[in-house]
């Protein structure tokens, strides 16, 4: 079987048992063309609760079909590969959270949406790396704790110095492998190109570039801007993309190493195996932990417009 018959199989599967396939913007191209929405983290929360399909279908990591099940919990929420999970949702437990908070009472638990459905229950509001600034700046608290990823924590305090945000240790282990030689290397072998980067890259990485965005974010800028030459500081599936969609422009990678293997683990035949019901992994999230963690994920969507 070719690709595109197996693609034209999944696309007739997908209507007849009214599944809704959401793919994050870190997948396959041969994903991304049986899909009904693609999108960063931010724009698949949105669309996992407006979609009028009784079975979503999540490629992507677990944390964000937890986010589907959260915001849909009437709906069957299938993670076309049960071993695919963010590392970085693993960095803090619920419990972990809970005693930070207790440990600075009053103020309020900013969580990245890169966090498990069971840490959702204790934090305050939910953030993407889309929103984040904007919804930090709307909060009314001066001060707050941020977790886990204190890369991205770093680049919202530096955008709004009027706020207060305690940081822990965590981060993206992908992202987090890109460092400032990478990019005077990428510089210097292609000087015209803008480089283009994800927040949760490091500091020092940030500093040198001349656009800091969402998955979303950076193709946006890509594809709109009238330079002809991007250095691309994400997940290197993010290149092939915008090549595709862009064949007069030339990407680069900032680094080979940016690579989330977690990502790349769905394949298009995981994707056939959930729409046909023989594979993929049905969320299941206790009713309290859907109450308690849904409360952050509407005030993220209420803040965040
Ligand atoms: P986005 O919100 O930009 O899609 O990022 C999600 C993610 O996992 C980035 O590593
Ligand atoms: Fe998690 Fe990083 Fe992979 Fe995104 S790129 S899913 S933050 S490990």
């Amino acid at each position: 079987m070719t690709t595109r018959e197996l693609q034209d199989r999944i696309i007739r599967l997908k209507k007849e048992n009214d599944v809704c396939i959401l793919a994050h913007a870190y997948q396959s191209q041969d994903i991304w063309e049986v899909a009904d929405y693609i999108g960063d983290s931010y724009g698949l929360s949105v669309q996992a609760a407006k979609a009028p399909q009784k079975t979503i279908l999540m490629c992507g990591v677990r944390f964000m079909a937890e986010t589907c099940k959260i915001l849909s919990p009437e709906k069957r929420v299938l993670l076309a590969n049960p071993l695919a999970g963010c590392p970085m949702a693993m960095q803090i437990s619920h419990d972990q959270a809970l005693e930070m908070k207790q440990a600075n009472p009053g103020l309020p638990l900013v969580a990245y949406i890169n966090t498990t459905a069971s840490l959702k229950t204790v934090c305050d509001v939910v953030v993407t790396s889309s929103s984040a600034v904007r919804i930090i700046e709307k909060m009314p608290e001066k001060e707050m704790l941020f977790v886990p990823d204190c890369n991205l924590g770093g680049w919202i305090q530096d955008q709004l110095p009027d706020k207060k945000l305690h940081l822990m240790k965590g981060g993206c282990p992908t992202h987090m492998r890109m460092n400032a030689h990478d990019v005077e290397k990428m510089k210097a072998l292609h000087p015209n190109a803008k480089v283009l980067v994800h927040p949760e890259c490091l500091k020092e990485v940030v500093a040198l570039v001349d656009f800091v965005g969402s998955t979303t974010g950076i193709m946006k800028y890509a594809q709109e801007s009238d330079a002809e030459e991007f250095i691309i500081g994400t997940e290197a599936s993010i290149v092939q993309h915008l090549q595709f969609s862009c064949p007069d422009k030339r990407f680069y990678v900032l680094s080979k190493e940016c690579v989330c293997h977690n990502m790349k683990m769905t394949t298009l035949v995981d994707v056939l195996h959930a729409v046909l019901g023989t594979g993929g992994e049905e969320i299941v999230l206790p009713e309290e932990t859907i109450r308690d963690a849904r409360k952050c994920i509407d005030r993220m969507i209420e803040l965040g417009g």
